[in-house]
């Protein structure tokens, strides 16, 4: 039976019942329901609504059906009840009989739903945070590993200029680390409590919702009733966090596709989190990464739809809000197991070095050493990009590399270039150049991974 069946008197329909529970999706909320319901239970009798011993009595009740039901959603599901609220009502009535028909006193759904919304952000949140923290952990761990195998750095999926494979690791760890400072602040907004604020004009009753508030584990109360029952931030700051971190995700996991390609070779990737065909024996398919980079689409998907369904909403509570849920809960756990999916793709991705060296050497990555060489001997920058273009062209007729050019042939582009040049072109030099903060020379890789893992 609905909670609000007085002021009717025919039953919904059944297409209208199906449509319009929330209890399949909600039911997730169960926890934070019942923990919500017993910090108001204790509110409700500050304020004399209830003696302790009838709170007593419900907080009993309420804490014995969390522990029947917490594990075993189906019998959630197998109620009937339109959503997670008035399923917990219902299981109190059912339980302590006219007493369980007091706790709403005061009290709305729509307070109530936002409290239990942000408790389950702040708890999922933190998890997020954790499982970010242990991505970083196995990209710190990868770097460890195969800091100094060099290889191609990419503009426009060209060959650019040879990197340390530590750099490209770190340049990882530098977007996860934001999008860990990023869902800190989303968490610091998420931390106050709506409970108290009625259906949406506040509570009739005069209760200290600081007190609630702290009992509750939220730093402060809301402010606004009106802003409170309406306020969905919380859920499209985690909806945008998780985007970014997604959209990382995704690079992350298109770099080791292209780098575990059988073209490039960079990479082994465990049998662990890859599969084959069903057709083609030899196949050996990135499917882990894969599926990263596709699930970016639906997380993304999420988003647009919460901030679709929010735009242009009157104040205050309406009931388009309910359909908050579903996308929020598919975009946390997807964040979850692909945070962890990629960490554990990382922790047994071997570098074959021979082939990340060898696609280094080629491409004429070493172009711009040669056009420093030449600014070093006083040629103008412009001027020695100009020349050493006309190297490179001559270079690409001859099938062969730079440096493979004898001493006399190079200096018919400029007279200046001697026998040191030879030593520049290598690859090692090309690195060591790079050795401003930031750069990809060998020490500087090291500091900054040094500064890392003293950070963790
Ligand atoms: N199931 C609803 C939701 O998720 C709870 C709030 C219902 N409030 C109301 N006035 N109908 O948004």
């Amino acid at each position: 039976m609905a909670l609000w069946g007085g002021r009717f008197s025919q039953e919904s329909s059944a297409l209208f019942k199906l449509f319009n529970d929330s209890l399949p999706v909600d039911y997730r909320l169960i926890e934070e329901d019942i923990v919500g319901s017993i910090a108001w239970a204790g509110a409700i009798t500050q304020v004399g609504i209830l003696t302790q011993t009838e709170c007593d009595a419900l907080q009993q009740a309420l804490n014995d059906l969390l522990l029947e039901v917490k594990d075993q959603p189906e019998l959630i599901l197998a109620s009937g009840a339109e959503d997670i609220h008035s399923f917990v009502e219902q299981s109190l009535i059912a339980k302590v009989g006219d007493l369980g028909k007091k706790l709403h006193t005061g009290r709305s759904r729509n307070d109530q739903v936002a409290t239990d919304l942000k408790l389950w952000c702040k708890k999922e949140g933190e998890q997020l945070l954790q499982l970010l923290g242990g991505l970083k952990a196995a990209l710190l761990a990868l770097t460890e590993r195969e800091l100094d195998a060099v290889m191609p750095g990419y503009t426009h999926l060209q060959r650019a200029q040879p990197v340390a494979f530590g750099h490209w690791c770190l340049a990882y760890v530098e977007m996860f680390e934001r999008d860990i400072s990023r869902l800190e602040d989303a968490l610091k907004r998420a931390d106050t409590c709506p409970l108290g604020t009625g259906a949406l004009a506040g509570t009739a009753y005069p209760m200290d919702r600081h007190a609630l508030a702290q009992s509750l584990g939220f730093s402060a109360p809301t402010l606004n009733s009106l802003d409170t029952v309406s306020d969905r931030d919380h859920v499209i700051e985690l909806c945008s966090d998780a985007s970014i971190s997604m959209m990382h995700l995704s690079r992350m996991a298109e770099d080791l596709i292209f780098f575990n390609s059988g073209e490039a070779g960079f990479i082994e990737l465990d049998d662990q989190v890859t599969s084959g065909s069903s057709l083609m024996p030899q196949k050996k398919n990135p499917d882990a990464l894969e599926l990263i980079r596709g699930k970016t689409g639906r997380v993304y998907g999420s988003l647009v739809g919460i901030l679709t369904t929010m735009k242009a909403l009157p104040l205050a509570y309406n009931k388009d809000m309910q359909e908050d849920k579903e996308g929020l809960f598919d975009v946390m756990d997807s964040w979850a197991i692909c945070l962890e999916m990629a960490a554990l793709v990382l922790s047994g991705l071997k570098v074959n070095r021979e082939n990340t060296l060898r696609a280094a050497q080629q491409g004429y990555a070493n172009s711009t050493e040669l056009a420093d060489y030449l600014v070093a001997k006083g040629m103008p920058f412009r001027e020695a990009h100009h020349v050493v273009g006309e190297v490179v062209v001559a270079a690409i007729a001859d099938k062969k590399p730079i440096e493979d050019f004898a001493l006399e042939q190079l200096q018919t582009f400029a007279k200046v270039i001697g026998s040191d040049v030879y030593q520049c072109l290598t690859i090692d030099s090309c690195l060591a150049k790079r050795e401003a903060l930031g750069g990809t020379a060998l020490p500087q890789v090291k500091s900054a991974l040094a500064v890392k893992l003293q950070q963790k």
